[in-house]
């Protein structure tokens, strides 16, 4: 895919939300009118058929690819409403033991073949690779992609793994590095004394792209498959990185809910 952004999401630690980004940033893309593929590279704890509602359709994966099926066999369109948005689905667990016994190789022989594949289709402008926690899949495929979101929550030990995670995929030859907050709680910084925004972007060495606030309503937009609300600061967030990567500049918390952009010394 020449001139296609290539995005690789991942981190060290599992459960700081690569998924909620991944998606979040595919459907930000697209509604920006980008041709998104969104891929699930995490076998072990796939979920991006969950978060989009299409886990009964969600057939095939790169292994089919590596099988040799086309691209339009494989892929998912799975909002009506963005149909700039298709999304090829991890492997089972199974299926991709199947595979590595059939080939003779590991997951991350596996997952660079797939993404090999995948990173020379034609027909997009976007791709976003979603990673599990852990680092070696992440790592085999890194050298495909332009740009690596590196996530992280806000507590200081999860910004430390981001950095580690940073360090190691650039070592894999991973393109331009970002880091990503994701589940920021404004009203603990002040209210627990938790790190705000700049004290995280002063104590990592990582450029930071953006900051994903916590929504206690996520979970239960994202248990039945549906994308969080438009008013939702998730969908903001994901808005205002997305419109970054394209190379505007975007305030911080731009969109958000007044509280994010009254408080400023709280961050
Ligand atoms: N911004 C957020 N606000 C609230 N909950 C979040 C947010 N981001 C992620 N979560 C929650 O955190 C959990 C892990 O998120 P997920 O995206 O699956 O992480 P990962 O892919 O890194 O394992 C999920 O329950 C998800 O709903
Ligand atoms: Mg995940």
């Amino acid at each position: 895919m020449p001139g296609c952004e290539r995005l690789l999401v991942a981190s060290s630690k599992g459960g700081v939300g690569k998924s909620t980004a991944a998606l979040g940033l595919a459907a930000e893309f697209a509604r920006l009118g980008k041709r998104v593929l969104l891929c699930d590279l995490d076998s072990t704890s796939r979920s991006l058929d969950l978060l989009t509602g299409c886990q009964n359709e969600a057939l095939f994966s790169f292994t089919d690819i590596l099988d040799g099926m086309d691209a339009e066999d494989a892929l998912l369109t799975p909002f009506r409403d963005l149909p700039g948005l298709r999304f090829l689905p991890a492997p089972t667990p199974r299926r991709l033991s199947e595979m590595k016994a059939e080939r003779g190789t590991d997951e991350s022989g596996l997952i660079r073949s797939g993404v090999e594949r995948i990173a020379a289709w034609d027909g997009y402008d976007m791709l976003i690779c979603d990673t599990g926690g852990g680092l070696d899949a992440a790592c085999a495929a890194a050298s495909f992609f332009t740009l690596t979101l590196v996530v992280s929550e806000q507590s200081q030990t999860s910004v430390r793994a981001a950095e580690y995670a940073a360090s190691r995929l650039e070592r894999c030859g991973a393109g331009r590095m970002r880091l990503c907050v994701t589940s920021f709680d404004l009203s603990a910084v002040k209210r627990e004394n938790r790190a705000g925004v700049i004290e995280i972007i002063d104590s990592s060495s990582l450029q930071c792209v953006g900051v994903i606030p916590y929504d206690p309503r996520l979970e239960r937009f994202q248990d039945r498959g549906e994308l969080p609300p438009r008013r939702s600061p998730v969908t903001a967030a994901c808005r205002n990185i997305a419109r970054r990567i394209m190379g505007y500049d975007v305030p911080l918390f731009e969109g958000m809910p007044k509280l994010y952009r009254r408080r400023r010394l709280a961050l």
